[in-house]
């Protein structure tokens, strides 16, 4: 497996970043998940915007390498040395602000961020999609800007454990009394003949997949409100669905033991996945 480390491209195992790295250390950095179809990238300018915005965010500089065209290169390169180039695969981008000494602060100006990229297949999710994803609620014990997609993860990582030790497959975070999303996933909701989802703000991750996702329902004519659900609402709702780049439209069938709707995907879920799957097939043989 080929990965790219700043500005090299090594095999994976002998990728090597010091122990003192800011991301090692103090989860100090941001990533990005592309989605690859065929070897190209789906919605790629907003996941590099994505991007930029959490650099920016964060301030750390941008790596030449980081640049729209530059990236775009090495995932070709990548996706295409390690197989990824047919079908369904996603690349993975992390940037750190980089190694030096341990010190809370901002380090000197010279030190450069840590750029590492990687390539992999997509789990099939079509068990799962069939009939319909068991998730579960957790508390929303994250912080306030939940919009960079930042590497520290522990929040998500334990609620999503918390699902697969359950024999789901993913977790609702709650945050006073309101839906958000899930630990990889936006949520949405059937209500009262609405397309529900929580409000692009800062406590959610601006989802890629749930901007094509509102586009294509509004598109579809379902009517469309960014309002989150509540917890109380999770009971009345016809239907639920994840989105993501590695879950694309994932219709829910349970949560916490109870049925959604009618237990089984529903069919707003079911257009809008076709509708995905459609547009990310665009303009192919
Ligand atoms: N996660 N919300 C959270 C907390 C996420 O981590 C993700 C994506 C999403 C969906 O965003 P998008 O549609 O842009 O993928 C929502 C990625 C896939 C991950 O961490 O692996």
């Amino acid at each position: 497996m080929t990965v790219f480390l700043n500005g090299n491209y090594v095999d994976g195992s002998a990728a090597v970043i010091p122990v003192t790295d800011r991301g090692f250390i103090f989860g100090d950095g941001v990533y990005e998940v592309f989605r690859s179809v065929d070897g190209r990238l789906f919605e790629g300018e907003r996941h590099q915007e994505r991007l930029e915005e959490g650099l920016a965010a964060l301030r750390i500089a941008m790596p030449e390498a980081a640049h729209g065209g530059a990236l775009r290169e090495i995932a070709a390169r990548l996706l295409e040395e390690n197989g990824h180039s047919r079908g369904h695969a996603t690349v993975y981008v992390q940037i750190t602000r980089g190694a030096a000494p341990r010190a809370h602060q901002f380090p000197a100006d010279d030190v450069r961020p840590t750029m590492f990229v990687t390539t992999s297949a997509l789990n099939s999710l079509e068990a799962v999609r069939s009939a319909g994803a068991v998730v579960i609620t957790q508390p929303d014990v994250r912080w306030y800007r939940c919009n960079i997609k930042t590497i520290q993860l522990l929040p998500n990582v334990l609620a999503k454990q918390a699902a697969i030790e359950s024999g789901g497959f993913e977790a609702l975070f709650i945050r006073n009394g309101m839906v958000t999303e899930g630990t990889h996933s936006n949520l949405f909701a059937v209500l009262e003949g609405e397309v529900r989802t929580h409000p692009d703000n800062n406590l959610i991750l601006p989802g890629v997949t749930r901007s094509v996702v509102l586009e294509l329902a509004a598109e579809l004519g379902f009517p469309v409100r960014e309002e989150a659900i509540t917890e109380e609402e999770i009971g009345q709702v016809d239907e639920l669905f994840l989105t993501g780049t590695t879950t694309d439209v994932l219709p829910i069938a349970q949560v916490d033991g109870r049925h959604v709707g009618t237990g089984s995907p529903g069919p707003v879920a079911g257009q809008l996945y076709e509708a995905l799957y459609r547009r990310m097939h665009e303009g192919r043989d």
